[in-house]
């Protein structure tokens, strides 16, 4: 019997019909991959920004939305606002740690290049500061913000792009 090659994840830009399955994979990506990190009570007031998919659906039209897909269903999405802030990063806990993320930062960082954004930023959270680490950021400040009536710490990061413009 011959292998079967795993199937690779692919990009493609969102479509309003995505809101329901994006507001799912943001839900599932806070409750599932952000436990060690924030309290219940933090993750439900941070998943229930999607709890009004028209609303939601608004902040993802507004930006540069990108979607991940494995078999062409959505596994992960990433969102650029102006050219240089990654507003959202979140992938589907099922496929937590094969890549998904990693693909779509740096579809995000190539677009923010190619629009001439010397620098990108993040508000990491604290579950993802290792992974935005690995790839260049660096700490600026730590910020407490808040969602739905509950405190919740980020920190700001940096990356230098290479081929940006830099004036
Ligand atoms: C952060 C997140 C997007 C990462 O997505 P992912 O698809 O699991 O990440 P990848 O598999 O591409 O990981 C890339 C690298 O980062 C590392 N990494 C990912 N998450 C990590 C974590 N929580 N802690 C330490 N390292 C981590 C991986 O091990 C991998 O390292 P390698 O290149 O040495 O193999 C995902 O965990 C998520 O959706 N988290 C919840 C939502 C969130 O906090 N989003 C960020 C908002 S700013």
């Amino acid at each position: 019997m011959m292998a079967q090659a795993l199937p690779k994840p692919a990009l493609r830009p969102y479509l309003p019909a995505d809101t329901p399955m994006l507001a799912a994979i943001f839900a599932a990506a806070i409750q599932d991959l952000t436990g060690d990190d924030y309290s219940e009570a933090q993750q439900d007031a941070w998943a229930a920004v999607a709890d009004d998919e028209q609303k939601f659906g608004k902040k993802l039209a507004g930006e540069v939305t990108l979607i991940a897909t494995l078999q062409n269903s959505p596994v992960g999405f990433a969102s650029l606002r102006g050219n240089d802030h990654i507003d959202m990063l979140y992938v589907h806990p099922s496929v937590a740690g094969q890549g998904v993320g990693a693909m779509l930062c740096d579809a995000l960082e190539k677009l923010a290049g190619g629009r001439g954004a010397n620098k990108l930023i993040v508000d990491a959270s604290d579950n993802a500061l290792e992974f935005f680490k690995k790839r260049g950021y660096v700490a600026q400040q730590r910020n407490s913000v808040t969602v739905n009536g509950e405190w919740l710490a980020n920190t700001t990061m940096q990356k230098t792009l290479a081929g940006g413009d830099k004036t």
